[in-house]
């Protein structure tokens, strides 16, 4: 079986639904491998659902219900709807409470016990439960407000607990040199660029070794260690595995081989040393490859802080979807974030970009073009003639368009393939204004002239509708439904080549176009 592209986002804590944020990191991820589909890979999107923990145990005790009951509760009413809501077309979604995902856990423990990685040690340190994770002096701030003078959390904002306890440790420390080895040898492992640089300096000053268990004095919601029945294991060092144990790790060898290692793992900055440090020297120590990509998001900002549920400032997905649709949800983030940037959402902006770029930018351009053909030549696609110069020139920029929108893809510069694809928008706008189709369906004897001004636009359309499938799927598949049934399906178009010319066949009657960005009423 040949390598499958393989994507992961990280799998969401049930403590609460989802907001903007998570959503952001599940439409980048789904447009990557969306992406790489259409360049004819094999491909697979993981998601899931982090179900264990002290978080999430604290939020179901606090709504008075059991931990199972409380993660069944959200899973089935927020988080798989979400997937629907921002149109995600993952190939797995797992939960760490899922047999599979417990029993490969165990697995994966032994296997690293058994191998000298894991011994018994006491701990003592500052424990945030909304990050689930030790921290550091220099991960704390001076608290506002109610916790003025404490030191809190920078994340979240509120105090850390003070954690005492015997467990059992994962030699981290071993694996410093191996990892720095590994970044300087994988340039690309850690990116955006900044992201690796705050990664090696972290390493560099030095590795503690990692707590991976509880006492089940404190509570017992997680995976029993399975050498010791008075432990379970800690959260992090379950919920990291999820990308190994969803696709066959200890039970399917050829399926874990046809996966792994993933291509790309997508996480927000805020998780990206567990999965820039202690998951790689994790899969080092069980023998096995690390990710070859580990990418780091940026956030987005309300009042220049992370949104956050607990800060009260999520925004739901279904606020914008409600409005404005999942094709322009998945738009807007993609292309006014430059991904791996911080970022902040903006109702003005959000409307304004919908009304230029997509509904007169895009939208106008496909219905203006289609209503042409369906008024001058009763909706059927015209043989072109001699193609002059304007022609030639959006065919050049189509291939300039799919060249660039490829590279950027390479980089995970989503907004910039955007960008680029948008460059044959703007072409073709301007193209049609220059042609003026509706002068020359005046004169009879200018029909050649109109048939190849009109064909050039249509070839440009399914250029876009291959090239911006990945972001706009709904929009896409409308106007493809128009132009593009009798090439095949639009999921299956090369976006590589893409801006080969003439792949519409003349003679084809083109279908009914329904509205690809519909009016949306102000509010
Ligand atoms: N459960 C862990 C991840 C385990 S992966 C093995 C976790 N969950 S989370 O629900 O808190 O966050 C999941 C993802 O959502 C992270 O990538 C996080 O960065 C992202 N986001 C949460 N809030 C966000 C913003 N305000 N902006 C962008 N992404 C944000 O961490």
């Amino acid at each position: 079986m040949s390598k499958s592209f393989y994507v992961t986002t990280p799998i969401f804590y049930v403590n609460d639904a989802p907001h903007i944020g998570h959503a952001y990191t599940e439409v980048a991820s789904d447009v990557l491998t969306r992406w790489h589909r259409q360049r004819g890979e094999n491909t697979f999107l993981l998601t899931g659902t982090d179900e264990h923990g002290e978080k999430v145990l604290r939020s179901a005790l606090g709504n008075h219900v059991s931990p199972k009951e409380w993660t069944d509760k959200l899973v089935t009413e927020s988080w798989l709807p979400l997937l629907e809501t921002i149109d995600i077309d993952n190939q797995d979604f797992i939960r760490t409470t899922e047999p599979r995902h417990k029993v490969a856990v165990q697995k994966f423990l032994q296997q690293l016990y058994d191998g000298g990685f894991i011994y018994q040690g006491s701990f003592e340190g500052n424990y945030c439960v909304g990050c689930e994770e030790y921290k550091n002096d220099g991960d704390l701030v001076l608290g506002t407000l109610e916790f003025a003078g404490v030191k809190v959390c920078a994340i979240h904002s509120k105090p850390v607990e003070q954690l005492n306890e015997t467990n059992y440790f994962f030699k981290l420390s071993d694996f410093q040199q191996r990892l720095l080895d590994h970044y300087e040898q994988n340039p690309t492992f850690i990116q955006p660029e900044s992201a690796r640089n705050e990664v090696i300096s972290f390493v560099r000053s030095g590795l503690s070794d990692l707590s991976i268990s509880r006492s089940k004095e404190r509570f017992d919601w997680g995976i029993d260690i399975p050498w010791d029945q008075n432990h379970i294991t800690y959260v992090w060092f379950d919920a990291l595995l999820n990308y190994i144990t969803a696709i066959g790790y200890g039970v399917d060898d050829e399926k874990l081989n046809s996966l792994w290692p993933a291509d790309v793992q997508v996480v927000g900055k805020d998780i990206l040393r567990f999965h820039a440090v202690i998951w790689p020297a994790m899969l080092m120590a069980a023998e096995l490859l690390p990710p070859k990509q580990v990418f780091g998001h940026g956030w987005l900002l309300v009042g220049g802080e992370k949104m956050s549920k607990s800060k009260l400032t999520g925004i739901a997905p279904t606020q914008i979807t409600d409005i404005f649709g999942s094709d322009a949800f998945r738009y807007y983030f993609m292309k006014a974030i430059g991904f791996g940037s911080d970022g902040s959402f903006s109702w003005e902006d959000l409307s304004a970009r919908y009304n230029s770029e997509l509904a007169n930018g895009f939208g106008n351009l496909a219905s203006r073009t289609i209503a042409m053909v369906n008024r001058y030549f009763d909706g059927v696609v015209q043989a072109p003639g001699e193609y002059l110069e304007a022609d030639l020139r959006v065919q050049r920029v189509a291939i300039e368009a799919v060249t660039g929108a490829e590279a950027a893809i390479d980089k995970v510069a989503i907004h910039d393939a955007i960008a680029k694809s948008w460059l044959l928008v703007d072409e073709l706008n301007s193209y049609i204004t220059q042609q003026e189709p509706w002068v020359l369906a005046k004169q009879e004897s200018n029909n050649e002239r109109l048939a190849t001004v009109l064909y050039t636009a249509l070839e440009g359309l399914r250029v876009l509708a291959t090239l911006l499938n990945p972001i706009t799927p709904k929009a896409c598949k409308k106007l493809w439904g128009a132009i593009g049934e009798s090439i095949g399906e639009l999921d299956s178009q090369s976006v590589t080549n893409a801006a080969s010319w003439g792949q519409l066949a003349p003679g084809v009657k083109l279908g009914e176009l329904e509205a690809l960005f519909p009016r949306v009423e102000e509010q």
